[in-house]
């Protein structure tokens, strides 16, 4: 059995974080996202592991490496357009041959990893086994209709949805795949949908297994999505205090601390975790924030919240919620005459002033 996960694409929603970054690399937790997956493939004794690279493929290349790290071998597949999921899977039909074979969607998190599924598909070897999960928001997801256990139909975000259950973002094939895959035309939206492969394999009448995830499970393409990921996995993590804190901080609770840092008069309420280098100073930290290495916060209160490295937050005076910084961004206050907002924002950045 092969895994291929899924890493390129256009992360539009997650602008302007994806105009350098890749979204699969946007730490929860302060781990990547995309680590997550290839943990769990590795822990369903898949070590052949194919990753669909597009335009951020240097920067996934550089923080995965040949996948030895995690005694797995990665293969890196380039798709030269994101044309959609099943034209990523396509691109990497001749790494697959006819090998069965998982995919995972590289910016998903599934909570209890991917193992039972695996073991299940290889035992009872159906051609195709999808994931389902119970969904608020049905319209903005593939969404499968059932009789019974068996898939009806599956549509790709339906306007009138007729279930509430969502595809997750793990797939297995067997390689009548490439036969629903050669059959594809684009959809509406001009991408060569991974549903309409499957509708394929459901009509021509293959075996098509789903299973209703019962566990968390995060598609984190969106802001809210990510910084919720990250709460779900800050939940479960154990206290560990590294670096320095001064007799007049407090770290309450499940509080991570990396080595390096400097806690100076400041209260950290958990679950938390702080990377290395790191000063927090005069500042608290509230429960479901990860900020990492080399990051600032100083004078100002950060919550729920995701940090990436060497972000600054300097002196606001009040609380940071619900945000997310990137590399190097700072937020600070300004004591310059005339007193006014000053910005330099990219593209598609957001800030929301009181
Ligand atoms: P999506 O989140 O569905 O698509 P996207 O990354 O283009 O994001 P947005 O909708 O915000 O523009 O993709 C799910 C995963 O699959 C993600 O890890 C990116 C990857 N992917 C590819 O590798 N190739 C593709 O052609 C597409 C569409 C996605």
């Amino acid at each position: 059995m092969k895994g291929l996960i899924l890493s390129g694409g256009r992360g539009t929603r997650l602008r302007p974080i994806t105009y350098t970054s890749a979204k699969q690399l946007v730490p929860v937790a302060n781990k990547p996202i995309l680590f997550f997956g290839i943990e769990w493939m590795r822990e369903a004794g898949i070590t052949d592991i194919g990753i669909i690279v597009g335009d951020t493929h240097a920067e996934i290349k550089k923080a995965c490496g040949d996948g030895s790290r995690w005694g797995v071998k990665i293969t890196y597949i380039h798709q030269t357009e994101p044309l959609g999921l099943a034209h990523a899977v396509g691109t990497a039909q001749e790494y697959l041959q006819d090998s069965p074979f998982v995919v995972y969607l590289g910016d998903n998190l599934v909570k209890d990893g991917i193992s039972t599924l695996v073991k299940e598909f290889e035992n009872d070897r159906p051609n195709a086994q999808i994931l389902l999960a119970h969904v608020k928001n049905p319209q903005e997801f593939g969404v499968a209709e059932l009789e019974g256990d068996r898939i009806v139909r599956l549509v790709e975000k339906p306007k009138e949805p007729k279930s509430d259950l969502a595809l997750v973002g793990v797939y297995m094939f067997d390689s009548t795949v490439w036969e629903a895959i050669a059959s594809l035309k684009p959809s509406a939206r001009g991408e060569y949908e991974i549903t309409d492969a499957i509708q394929y394999l459901v009509t021509t009448g293959y075996n098509v297994r789903s299973h209703i995830v019962q566990g968390w499970w995060k598609d984190t393409g969106r802001l809210e999505d990510l910084l919720e990921a990250n709460r779900l996995l800050l939940e479960t993590q154990e206290r560990s205090l590294n670096g320095e804190m001064d007799d007049a901080s407090n770290a309450q609770g499940r509080v991570q601390i990396g080595k390096g840092t400097k806690v100076v008069r400041s209260q950290i309420r958990g679950p938390v975790v702080i990377g290395e280098n790191c000063l927090i100073e005069d500042a608290y930290i509230g429960p479901f924030t990860s900020i990492q290495d080399g990051a600032q916060v100083v004078g100002s209160e950060v919550e729920h919240s995701i940090l990436l490295e060497n972000s600054k937050v300097l002196h606001i005076g009040g609380r940071m919620e619900d945000s997310l910084l990137g590399k190097d961004v700072e937020v600070r206050r300004d004591d310059r005459k005339p007193r006014a907002y000053r910005f330099m924002l990219g593209d598609n950045s957001q800030v929301n002033v009181i």
